[in-house]
Formats: structure tokens, sequence, C-alpha cells
């Protein structure tokens, strides 16, 4: 058995699920649903979970909230995992009523919070998450996150706990759906960023690479780029020669009078032995002779209130979820399929691979001069 001794930090889900007034328990012990599907009562006694994992992305909260008040609508008790997997074979289980998730629909990052869990990687860690999910009475886990979580929601399947993977992570890189949660709201986040860092770029004429995030992936820096008029974007998956195509094209920018640049370049993106937008801003000021300066945006893409595409999207999708389950459908993946929310199955979803439309590079270059 794995230590699983509760975190001690009271929260203010711990407030909400733990009230100690009576007019708060009162509140917590009544659902608040007014409406509930006809065929509720045939679930009366099913349990549903959900977590969230991984990196939190802005709309996380409006899909628990969807998920929430769609599993009560359809008659099912809803339990929320807090701190992703880790808190799983912890057993950090608290019950989440209609009111629960009043007021998060706006709010960034995610109240169930999340985290990298090496625990639940092992062999014991999964063990005691899938005892978990039986000793809570749980028949179906709602995860929102990345592929990594996916990951972990596979594994979890494979243990016999029915999963419903839904993507949530600014990277946007998830195979098998055209969005994820939260790729809106980051892209948002880093355009406002960027074109404050122009201004500054153009008042001094120098040089600006900026960082975003992403993983191995560059769909945001791509967009990114494309939407704040960038002269160069350098991502994963586009192979570069860095004298030719950052250099000289910079020089090219230069000669027909521009006096101000942006360099947008995702953080997975390697080239010549340069790692990150400090040797690469380096190396540009140093044969270029332009005064150059690298920010990297980092976390700040993370947080934030949602965009309306992110909590439309995050809404729709975690009521698609929880229909999943109640339609059988189990052990599947929600997600955006020519415009629409529909769902595939996980097994299938996971071993599908995803390529960038180089052309938008070049499109992107084209515009840019
Ligand atoms: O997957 C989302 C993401 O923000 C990536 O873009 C980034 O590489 C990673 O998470 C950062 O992870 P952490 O929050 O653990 O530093």
């Amino acid at each position: 058995m794995l230590d699983a001794r509760p975190n001690e930090n009271r929260d203010e889900l711990d407030r909400i699920t733990n009230p100690s007034a009576p007019s708060e328990r009162a509140a917590v012990f009544n659902d608040n649903v007014i409406d509930r599907s006809p065929d509720s009562e045939a679930n009366q006694d099913k349990s549903i979970a959900i977590l969230t994992s991984g990196g939190d992305a802005p709309g996380m909260n409006a899909a628990i909230r969807a998920a929430v008040r769609a599993g009560l609508y359809y008659g099912y008790k809803v339990f929320g995992v807090r701190r992703g997997f880790h808190g799983l074979w912890r057993g950090d289980f608290v019950a989440l009523k209609s009111h629960s998730v009043s007021e998060k629909l706006q709010r960034g990052g995610t109240f169930l919070m999340t985290a990298r869990s090496k625990t639940f990687r092992t062999p014991e860690g999964l063990q005691q998450a899938a005892d978990m999910c039986r000793v809570f009475g749980i028949d179906a886990m709602v995860v929102i996150g990345g592929d990594g979580s996916f990951q972990g929601g596979k594994t979890l399947a494979d243990k016999g706990i029915p999963v419903i993977c839904v993507p949530g992570t600014i990277d946007n890189d998830i195979a098998c759906t055209e969005y994820t949660i939260g790729y809106d709201t980051a892209m948002n986040t880093a355009m406002n960023a960027i074109d404050k860092l122009r201004d500054t770029a153009s008042s001094h004429e120098r040089c600006s690479v900026i960082e975003v995030m992403g993983r191995h992936a560059g769909y945001l820096a791509l967009n990114v780029g494309i939407s704040c008029g960038a002269e160069v974007i350098l991502i994963p998956e586009v192979e570069i020669d860095f004298d030719r195509d950052v250099i000289r094209r910079l020089l090219e920018c230069r000669n027909l009078g521009k006096s101000h640049y942006v360099v947008v370049v995702a953080e997975g993106f390697r080239c010549d032995g340069l790692e990150n937008a400090i040797e690469i801003s380096n190396r540009i000021e140093q044969l270029t002779g332009i005064e150059s300066r690298a920010t990297i945006l980092g976390h700040l893409q993370r947080g934030g209130s949602p965009t309306i595409r992110d909590r439309q999207v995050a809404s729709l999708m975690g009521v698609h979820a929880i229909e999943c389950i109640n339609e059988g459908r189990l052990n599947r993946i929600v997600r955006m399929h020519n415009g629409k929310v529909s769902d595939i199955d996980l097994d299938e979803g996971l071993a599908m691979t995803k390529s960038i439309d180089s052309d938008e590079i070049n499109d992107a270059r084209i515009i840019a001069l």
C-alpha cells in the first residue's frame, strides 16, 4: 500500500466539499439540479469521476463544469479527483454537486488542480489508482489533458476502468482532434504579448526573438507567428538552414528598409546547436549586427480567463464525454472533427499521427515582407 495521506492544504474545494455551516451543508447535499434526463433513474447507483492532468489549460474549468452538470442531469453521482493521476492513486476524491462548479466557467487553470505523477506510472501506483476507483465505486473516469494524460487514461482502461479522454492542452498537438481546449486562449495571450514586444522592438530598432510553448510541436508558434506578422518562424517540424533562413533573411529585410524584426521560435526548435531563444538571439546579433533581445513567454501562456472559443468548445466536449458514458461508448477520445464535437476509439485515436502544414510557413514568409 502506497502512502496516500491527504494533503494538509485546505483549499477552496475543501471548503465547498466539507462545509461547516448548516446552510452550506444543506446546499452540498442538494444537487441543485432542475432538469433531469427522463432515463436518469437508471444511473442513480452509478458514479463517474473527473480529473485534469498534465499542464493546465484555460477552459479546463469549463469542461469540468459541463461534465459535472451533464453527469448530474443523467443521474450519476459525480466525483472530482484532485491533482490528476497523482490524486487518483492517493484516493483524493471529492463529491461534486451542481453548485461546486458555479463561477468556474470564466476562470483560468483548473480548480481540481493538476500534477505530473511519477508514482502513477509505476505498476504499484497504477494498481493503487485502479483500486481507488473500485473503492469509490467509479464506473467511468473522465480524463481532461494532453497526450501524456491520454496515455495515463489508456493504462487505466487496460486495468479495467473505463475512461473518456477530453483534449485539454495549449499545444494543440493531439493527432485525432482538430482542436484542444486552451489553444485559442494561449494563442491570444502570446499574440498580445508579441504585439507589445513589437512596439519596443520598433522604438529601439531591434530584433525581438520570442519563444513560445508547444513542447515538441510548432502549432502554437506557427499560428501566433502568422498572426503577429513575424519575419521568421522557427518550429521543430521544419528543418532550416540557419544562415540562409534566418541571418540572410533578416539582412534582406533590413536592406529592404525594415528597422525592426520579430522572430517567433517554438520551444522545441533546435538548429546548429542553438537550444533556445537566448542563444538564437545572441547568434542573430553576432552575425547581423542587429541589436537583439530574447523573451521566453513560458507559463504566462497557460494562464488567464478562457476565450469564448475555449469556453464553448470545452463546454460541448464536457457534455459529450458524459453522453459517451451514458450511451455505453467507453474508452473513447472526445474530439473536434470536421468542425464538430464527436468521439473516436481510444486506441485508434492514440495511434494517429499529426503533421503540420508547412505550406503555411511559406505563406507567412510571403506576407511578412
Ligand atoms: O503541454 C503544455 C506545456 O505547457 C508545454 O507547452 C510545455 O512544454 C510544458 O507543458 C511545460 O510543462 P511544465 O508546466 O511541467 O513546465
